[in-house]
């Protein structure tokens, strides 16, 4: 499973994607306004320091500003992502872009019925919002169940899943049992996946019976 950082926090994408374990980079509106900044300048610098898939989202509604927005941002950059939302304009917008050859995010969708309707647009990814259905008290995980079991019944289906609005680790470990393409994670999540208080008790272990050889490795 690719992990994606969702954050427009370019100091926060700098410092994820020197672990080289970021695959690629989500955006939108709100994450823009929380990060501050022009739109289009930091989409060029996020760009840069990620080589891999960067979704940045349009801002319009209609279909003609969004085309025109989306063929704006795809030509900032070779891997940019244009994020439309899952509308029938945005549906639009995605099948005029694809069909240009920009690959598209359909973002906000909540429904399997909804992520078929993505697939046929021809959209590259999907991106459920998990945590936002765990919020009404549904089960997120469930949608992702649904939407991979169904696009695996149409190899000619190239859309991938793409597990957004991701709050915690678990639904990281759920999404990858289930065989989501991408899980898109905000940066406290990640950071969350490395820690064990096993692991930091045993390290502990570790480096203090390691001082007791009284050796060095690098001698
Ligand atoms: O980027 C879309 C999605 O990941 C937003 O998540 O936490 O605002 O529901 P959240």
């Amino acid at each position: 499973m690719k992990f994606f950082i969702d954050t427009a926090d370019l100091a926060e994408i700098r410092d994820l994607a020197a672990t080289g374990l970021v695959d690629g980079v989500t955006t939108n509106p709100s994450l823009v306004l929380k990060s501050g900044g022009r739109f289009v300048d930091l989409v060029a610098e996020i760009c840069k320091a990620v080589p891999g898939p960067v979704s940045a989202e349009v801002a319009a509604t209609d279909f003609a500003t969004m085309l025109k927005e989306g063929q704006r941002l795809a030509a900032i950059a070779s891997n940019v992502v244009v994020k439309v939302p899952l509308t029938a304009d945005g549906l639009k917008t995605c099948k005029a872009l694809a069909d240009q050859g920009t690959p598209v995010n359909v973002t906000l969708c909540f429904s399997a019925a909804q992520a078929l309707l993505a697939a046929k647009a021809g959209a590259a990814y999907i991106s459920p919002f998990v945590g936002r259905l765990d919020d009404i008290g549904t089960e997120g995980m469930d949608l992702i169940a649904d939407i991979v079991q169904i696009y695996a019944n149409y190899p000619s289906i190239q859309t991938e899943v793409l597990v957004a609005s991701v709050r915690n680790p678990m639904h990281v470990v759920q999404a990858a049992k289930l065989g989501a393409d991408v899980c898109t994670l905000p940066p406290s999540v990640l950071r969350q996946l490395f820690n064990h208080p096993l692991t930091d008790k045993g390290l502990q272990q570790f480096v203090a019976d390691w001082a007791k050889t009284g050796q060095s490795i690098l001698d």
